[in-house]
């Protein structure tokens, strides 16, 4: 699309639709999610959310069966779908700031799913993760599955092309007759009966009145460069501002690399931000979340009157009203972010997704449409965990029409001198450790003077608070540091790598672009001709 004398955004987009077909298990039409838009010449920054919208029908109880909570309902299957926004969101970024027409920036995506993508072992791994859900779902395992030997659906031989002729055919009409043809119409009456006949309770009315918000990015800085982050009901974008108010608070001149006093500085941080997280995280057209106040300076010293430097401050003294919660990590990578700069210097930060690994499992019949999963990100009971281990309170409680919290944090970060320019533009995928993920690329790169794959690739550690584990990434750090870290209370856990962030930059002296896709999957940077 760049070749094509096209924009940031028109590649934006082009990218999220192919993405939809070519990685079917991170992102699509059936999902969701933010984007931040940053136009260079009238310097703005546009926030457009066009995350899951919960149907008319839901309510705090829509997981309860016989007095408990049944946490399947909410990750597996039509009851788990949030009425999806991507489609809208696509298509109003293109209006608002693109330059190319939806026929030319979709062609791609149409090309791909009539030829085919080959299935890869970030694919296998994932659809072996999911198998019992994509089972679940006739057309769903038809498209994604591979009979074995024996007949049963199964994951598919590494290298197998999936064609999917219905999504092209969706695609193409999408095409031609823009977004509307998704929310109303025969699509629209397709996916929402294809919902309901399996037990959920999405609606042609609940597509019909999706809408796309655009929001005031939340805005901070870090060492004197302006930042542009995703605002509620992005959870991601706060976390990243209050951490690094109180790094900077903690650590005036800079954080040291590889240091166990920096680095308890900054997991203690992590941990009271997803305090904040818990209590004060809504949609904020439902409840009302105090963003200025919670990334103030007061707010944050306040924080930090409990912070020990010799200790790790207990979780109960940080969220009394958590439980402990059992450990669910599993090297979260389903998600797709994708970041982008122009020749102008425009920049696209857009993290998109499906929720879990192939989302609910459910095809629309007919559609190739894979719906979301996003209903998870609700607090389906108060203080209990998700999907993440994350817990939440009554700000992300369920309620008809409201959007669930995110860790999604798509954000640009400015040059200190010619604030005109982006520095970095980054998100990521992860769950939970997304704002970890993009927190520590951004300290490597700013106080470390890491280069771009460097900070990409750095061997990560990860807090939420709940559960109470330090988690590192083999090899992050030494021993000596771990023992250090170990010394102050923090309870190290080793981890497969998680997360998959994807970043771009514009080197401030030279004026050169480098990109750097996460080494953890199978992303990949492409530069203009
Ligand atoms: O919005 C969120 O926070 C999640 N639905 C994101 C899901 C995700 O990153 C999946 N993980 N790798």
């Amino acid at each position: 699309m760049l070749n094509r004398g096209g924009n940031a955004v028109d590649a934006a987009i082009a990218a999220a639709f192919t993405l939809a077909v070519v990685d079917p298990t991170h992102s699509g039409l059936g999902g969701g999610g933010f984007a931040l838009l940053y136009d260079v010449r009238s310097r703005t920054t546009q926030a457009l959310d066009f995350r899951e919208m919960a149907p008319a029908a839901a309510g705090p109880t829509m997981y309860v069966r016989n007095g408990k909570l049944d946490p399947l309902l909410a990750t597996d299957g039509a009851l788990a779908v949030g009425v999806p926004g991507a489609v809208a969101g696509y298509f109003d970024t293109l209006s608002r700031a693109g330059t190319l027409k939806p026929a030319v920036v979709i062609a791609p995506a149409i090309r791909a799913a009539r030829h085919g993508v080959v299935v890869t072992p970030m694919y296998q791994h994932l659809a072996a993760r999911r198998l019992d859900c994509l089972r679940a779902n006739r057309e769903a395992a038809r498209i994604f599955l591979r009979p074995n030997a024996a007949g049963v659906a199964d994951v598919p031989p590494l290298g197998t092309l999936i064609a999917q002729p219905q999504l092209a055919a969706t695609l193409e009409r999408l095409a031609k007759e823009g977004s509307r043809a998704f929310y109303r119409g025969k699509l629209a009456q397709s996916i929402a009966s294809a919902i309901q006949q399996l037990g959920g309770i999405v609606t042609a009315d609940d597509l019909a009145g999706y809408h796309v918000i655009a929001r005031e990015p939340l805005r901070g800085s870090y060492r004197g460069h302006p930042i542009a982050t995703m605002p509620p009901p992005s959870a991601g974008g706060l976390s990243l501002l209050q951490v690094l108010g109180m790094v900077e608070l903690l650590q005036p001149s800079g954080d040291v690399y590889g240091d166990p006093e920096s680095m308890h500085v900054y997991v203690e941080a992590l941990r009271r931000a997803f305090a904040d997280r818990a209590n004060y995280v809504g949609d904020p057209d439902f409840a009302h979340v105090p963003v200025a106040q919670l990334t103030s300076s007061a707010h944050l010293r306040e924080l930090l009157r409990s912070f020990n430097p010799a200790r790790a401050t207990p979780v109960a003294a940080l969220l009394p009203q958590a439980k402990a919660t059992q450990d669910t990590f599993a090297g979260e990578k389903h998600t797709t972010h994708l970041s982008v700069i122009d020749r102008w210097g425009n920049a696209v930060a857009l993290t998109t997704t499906i929720n879990d690994a192939f989302g609910s499992c459910v095809v629309a019949p007919g559609t190739g449409i894979l719906l979301n999963d996003q209903m998870d990100d609700f607090a389906a009971a108060a203080w209990q965990p998700n999907l993440y281990g994350l817990v939440m309170g009554e700000a992300n409680a369920i309620a008809p029409g409201k959007r669930p919290v995110s860790s999604m944090a798509p954000t640009i970060v400015f040059q200190k001198e010619g604030q005109a320019r982006p520095l970095l533009v980054t998100g990521g995928a992860g769950g939970a450790t997304i704002p970890s993920s993009l927190l520590q690329i951004m300290i490597h790169l700013i106080d470390h003077g890491f280069d771009l794959a460097g900070a990409v690739g750095h061997g990560r550690l990860h807090h939420q608070l709940l559960p109470d584990q330090l988690r590192m990434e083999p090899h992050a750090y030494d021993p000596a540091t771990l023992k250090a870290l170990a010394a102050k209370g923090h309870r190290l856990e080793q981890r497969e790598p998680w997360g998959d962030a994807q970043a771009v930059m514009e080197d401030p002296r030279t004026g050169l672009r480098y990109g750097a896709s996460d080494p953890r999957n199978e992303g990949a940077v492409a530069g203009q001709d």
